[in-house]
């Protein structure tokens, strides 16, 4: 989507980014991290990090965002699990889109009569329709749910991968920035986005002609050896100013603070809580997400640790 379509939804949707709502999302982040280790801790080792960690604390958060009622969000978190899995068949595919419009449809109503303190209720005060507000709060359930998931689990099993610097991690709790940053680069879970040309270009020697569609791939921009040396290593201390993991320009991710905050929070929480973590089978056997998924991931991580 180009300007002025774009501005319309960027722009209110960034300006309720603040920094208020910020640090009182973080603070919900640090509470419902220690809740769900706590969780984990109770029932012991083995578990599935996917259901009981990674996918729990971005779901939370993109619930808070959109003001979805507790009650609701069991429900809310199955259907859009099955959109996003890749291997949904297309009947139940269309039935967890219906049931996710449906009820996005109701809760827009719903906010519009009783607003709470939540993005979709403040976003109710703009000139945006109905059917606009409903798309918005899709797209932030496609963006932010799914990619920050699959970093935490992903970013886990890179980490348990490369137990070296896994230990650098644990030994150093400066390095968590970096490690987030180079985990994004080396992961880069947003593989790649389709843009069409607006006018002639000319890229690396070839015309893409106005209209034609290209597929930018983000994964192959941050394993380019010109820019990253020994891109294909996973190096905890190696700078990464610039990296795609986020996208670029115009449609940069309006939700990068509050993706790295969730992994500033949750990275450091798990492997401290568990200084004995480690997989619970063969890497080989860990089942990653196909290629038609659109977002890079694991369709569950064993893991298990010493009691
Ligand atoms: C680690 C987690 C995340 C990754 C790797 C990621 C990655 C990306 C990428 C690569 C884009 C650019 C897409 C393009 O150029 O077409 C993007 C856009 C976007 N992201 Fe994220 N994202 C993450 C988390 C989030 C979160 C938590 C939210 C919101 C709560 C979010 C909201 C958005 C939105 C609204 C856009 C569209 C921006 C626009 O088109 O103007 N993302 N994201």
């Amino acid at each position: 989507m180009d300007q002025p379509q774009h501005g319309r939804y960027r722009k209110p949707l960034a300006s309720k980014f603040t920094a208020r709502r910020m640090r009182l999302l973080t603070e919900r982040i640090e509470r419902i991290t220690v809740d769900h280790l706590d969780a984990m801790e109770k029932a012991g080792p083995p578990t599935d990090l996917v259901t009981a960690f990674a996918r729990p604390i971005p779901a939370v958060m993109i619930c808070e965002l959109l003001g979805v009622p507790y009650q609701d969000r069991g429900s809310f978190q199955e259907n859009v699990e099955s959109f996003m899995s890749g291997e949904t068949s297309d009947e139940d595919l269309i039935a967890a889109v219906t049931a996710t419009y449906d009820y996005l449809t109701a809760l827009v109503a719903a906010k519009r009569t009783h607003p709470t303190d939540d993005v979709l209720s403040e976003l109710t005060d703009t000139d945006l329709t109905d059917d606009e507000l409903r798309g918005m709060a899709l797209v932030l359930l496609a963006a932010g749910l799914d990619t920050t998931a699959n970093m935490l689990a992903l970013g886990t099993f890179a980490l348990l991968r490369h137990p070296e610097q896994l230990a650098a991690l644990r030994a150093d709790p400066a390095l968590t920035d970096h490690a987030i940053e180079e985990l994004l680069r080396y992961l880069s879970v947003a593989k790649t986005f389709m843009r069409a040309a607006l006018e002639d270009v000319e890229l690396a020697g070839r015309t893409i002609e106005a209209g034609q569609v290209v597929v930018a791939s983000f994964h192959t921009a941050n394993r380019d050896p010109e820019r990253f040396t020994d891109p294909h290593a996973l190096d905890l201390h190696r700078r990464v100013d610039g990296h795609l993991a986020f996208g670029h320009g115009a449609h940069l991710c309006l939700g990068a603070q509050l993706a790295r905050v969730e992994m500033r929070v949750a990275f450091p929480a798990l492997i401290n809580r568990f200084p004995t973590l480690r997989l619970a089978v063969p890497a080989e056997e860990v089942a990653l997400r196909p290629e038609t998924a659109d977002i890079y991931g694991v369709k569950s991580l064993p893991i298990t640790w010493d009691v």
